[in-house]
């Protein structure tokens, strides 16, 4: 069985390439901008190419049973037609909570005729990177909505489903929205970095005016709609949901255990 991972420069297309070779799979072919950086595994066939370049996706597409579909919404379209042209019998996509930004992924797949599974994961572990710059300069973080509360997914877990639907027949059809293991929030997840740091961090509430300015620093046109999800979570805090240990078949990876493994990230 070929399995084409997409998107295998970074992060989580990064990590099925190793999730698979994990899983005993031999014929591994990693679609990537940039193969040096991408640093891939001795025995893994690297194909360059670049998503806003459909054609150089169908050219990867050779032979291939399976795809990993990083998100790149600009080409989706075409990139799935390619894949379905090209005889690919399962996509997993990797998009989001259903009917936001990355709806375009799950409908451009579904269009295609290929049997897919949805990843939807919510917010990623990865994002609390955002405080690093703060937590470098001292020992205030200033941000809005510290008793927000979600569960966060580390991107090493999110990874290791997508290989293992990968490799499996019976996911066809299925969407999995997928949490980490606990429901925290903003606030506790801030101070579970300073204990792993063994410092004393403290987060300093921003509101109003100041608050959206920050979010808008941040992310431009998308600022209000996150704080106003922000807000959303304070009041109805996300729940953690089972499904990414069982399609794991372990537990899911913690937040106090993502901070372990990533603490140099706020050093
Ligand atoms: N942060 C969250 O909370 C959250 C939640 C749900 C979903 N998401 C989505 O999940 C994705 C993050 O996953 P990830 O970290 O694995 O993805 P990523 O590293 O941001 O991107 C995956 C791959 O997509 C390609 N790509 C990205 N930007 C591109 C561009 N402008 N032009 C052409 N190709 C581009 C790259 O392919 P090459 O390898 O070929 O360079 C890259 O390796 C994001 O798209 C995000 O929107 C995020």
């Amino acid at each position: 069985m070929r399995i084409l991972v997409t998107g295998a420069t970074a992060n989580i297309g990064r990590m099925v390439v190793d999730e698979l070779l994990d899983l005993g799979v031999a014929d591994v072919r990693a679609f990537t901008v940039d193969p040096a950086r991408a640093a891939l595994p001795a025995g893994v066939e690297v194909v360059t190419g670049f998503f806003n370049r459909p054609d150089t996706v169908a050219a990867a597409l050779d032979g291939v049973d399976r795809m990993y579909l990083a998100p790149h919404i600009p080409t989706v379209d075409a990139v799935c037609r390619a894949a379905a042209e090209a005889g690919v019998r399962h996509i997993v996509d990797l998009a989001g909570v259903k009917g936001l930004h990355w709806q375009a992924i799950e409908d451009a797949v579904e269009a295609c005729g290929v049997p897919f599974t949805h990843l939807e994961p919510g917010e990623f572990m990865a994002n609390a990177t955002g405080w690093a710059p703060q937590i470098r300069a001292g020992d205030e973080v200033r941000d809005a909505w510290g008793d927000a509360a979600n569960a966060p997914i580390a991107q090493e877990d999110i990874a290791a489903i997508a290989a293992r639907v990968l490799l499996s027949d019976d996911h066809f059809g299925r969407s999995y929205e997928l949490t980490g293991p606990e429901t925290i929030s903003r606030r506790q997840q801030v101070a579970m970095i300073g204990a792993e740091l063994g410092r004393d961090l403290t987060y300093v509430e921003l509101a109003g005016d100041v608050a959206a300015a920050h979010y808008r620093e941040l992310m431009g046109e998308f600022g209000d709609w996150y704080l106003n999800g922000l807000a959303q979570l304070a009041e109805h805090p996300q729940p953690a949901l089972p499904t990414a240990a069982t399609l794991l078949n372990r537990p899911a990876m913690s937040f106090a255990a993502w901070v372990r493994r990533h603490v140099d990230l706020f050093r």
